[in-house]
């Protein structure tokens, strides 16, 4: 084994999420070690190994770390006195966007830069390797691309939200606001980007504006995602499966039709369980997407107006709980179902050639992930997102 190579040894249960090293869907081993060198897997086998570096995982079990598909990291301020307000009976609507761009833009550079690399280690912490990062508090040109380069500095997986709301002085004239990010804006945002998303919700953008924002997103070379039927049936998901998004996030409200167009594609249905706790809404009927063959994602939204957490472990929890996924289809959409929603191989998987990007539970099975909910059960994370781990 050449110099730097890691042994992670004596893993009681390793999930791959390579049925060909494993039995089930989740490719488990018992008694394993994963050897990496230069970040990458290049031995999954018995315990044993042999490497420069040795973590013993003392008969832990061992899973791929979270690729945590949707969030929005950048942002100053927060809105508790909003979540209160709609735990003593007030309904979300998204509005609070607005207060959130309003702190954005004051905010300075170093300090929603400073933001960023604390959330980034408290995603860590919690297991998460991969992250991606929306804008959508700036809402006028410069500060959509001020946020999206801090964005860029700290993942790959960076989204181009300018379509997130109507900012205030654009109120009553949405199609030029549609216009600007569709122009100015989205060249502005391009270079910092790899995706660009729409919020298609009543209040926020139609169908046709957001086909207009995705559509513009393409021709600037960008892959498409979009923010759909969060809050009712909005035609969202059809829309996403007709441009071929990558993902259509939310999917609280399906209908029959909605399932039918999502099983006919490559879309994947990305759930955040934690929007639809701290919102009050339903949760998603994910068994019926999940029967119906749909690829499945997990994802933690963290933003503070919808979802403040960083906690996949508890969005996974509420998966189980309420939406009727089993505890292993929702591990697997919390990891590998996260990388195909941003498209990726490399991670997600514990296979030989993906990233060495793992998290060691406090526990001998994923299973105590929804069993212990509340527990911090993350002993180690391997991963990137370790240097903000300060
Ligand atoms: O994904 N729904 C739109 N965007 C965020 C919420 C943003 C906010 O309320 O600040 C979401 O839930």
């Amino acid at each position: 084994m050449s110099d730097g190579a890691l042994v992670v040894d004596n893993i009681g249960l390793l999930i791959t999420n390579d049925p060909s090293l494993g039995h089930g869907p989740l490719g488990q081993l018992d008694d394993a070690s994963v050897v990496i060198e230069d970040d990458t897997v290049v031995a999954v086998g018995p315990a044993g190994a042999v490497a420069d570096v040795r973590i013993d995982a003392e008969g832990a079990c061992v899973l791929p770390g979270f690729v945590d598909s949707h969030t929005h990291l950048v942002f100053a301020g927060d809105r508790a006195e909003e979540f209160t307000a709609r735990m003593a009976g007030q309904p979300y609507d998204g509005g609070g966007i607005r207060v959130t761009t309003d702190a954005t833009r004051s905010a300075s550079t170093t300090t929603l830069d400073r933001l960023v690399q604390a959330r980034l280690g408290e995603a860590h912490r919690a297991g998460t390797t991969t992250i991606e990062i929306k804008s959508g508090y700036g809402l006028n040109i410069d500060d959509e691309a001020r946020t999206l380069e801090i964005a860029s500095a700290h993942s790959d997986e960076t989204t181009f939200l300018g379509a997130h709301l109507v900012p205030t002085e654009y109120q009553s004239r949405v199609d030029e606001y549609v216009d600007l990010v569709c122009g100015p804006m989205l060249e502005r945002a391009a270079p910092h980007a790899r995706w660009i998303d729409a919020f298609c919700e009543v209040g926020a953008f139609d169908v046709d504006q957001c086909r207009a924002v995705l559509e513009a997103g393409r021709a600037a070379g960008l892959g498409l995602r979009l923010h759909g039927n969060q809050l009712g049936v909005s035609g969202g998901v059809r829309l996403a499966v007709e441009c071929g998004c990558a993902s259509v996030d939310h999917c609280t409200y399906l209908d029959d039709a909605d399932i039918d167009a999502l099983a006919g594609s490559d879309t994947v249905a990305t759930f955040l369980p934690a929007a639809d706790f701290s919102t009050r809404q339903q949760y998603p009927d994910a068994r019926r997407v999940l029967d119906a063959g749909v690829t499945v994602a997990i994802a933690s939204n963290c933003n503070p107006g919808s979802s403040y957490t960083t906690s996949i472990s508890f969005c996974l929890a509420l998966a189980v709980r309420e939406m009727g996924m089993t505890i292993d289809e929702a591990v697997y959409a919390a990891t590998a179902g996260g990388a195909s929603a941003l498209r990726r191989h490399d991670v997600g998987r514990l296979s030989i050639g993906a990233k060495g990007h793992l998290v060691i539970l406090d526990a001998p099975t994923h299973h105590h992930l929804a069993y212990r909910p509340g527990v911090p059960l993350i002993r180690q994370t391997i991963g990137p997102l370790a240097r903000y781990n300060i």
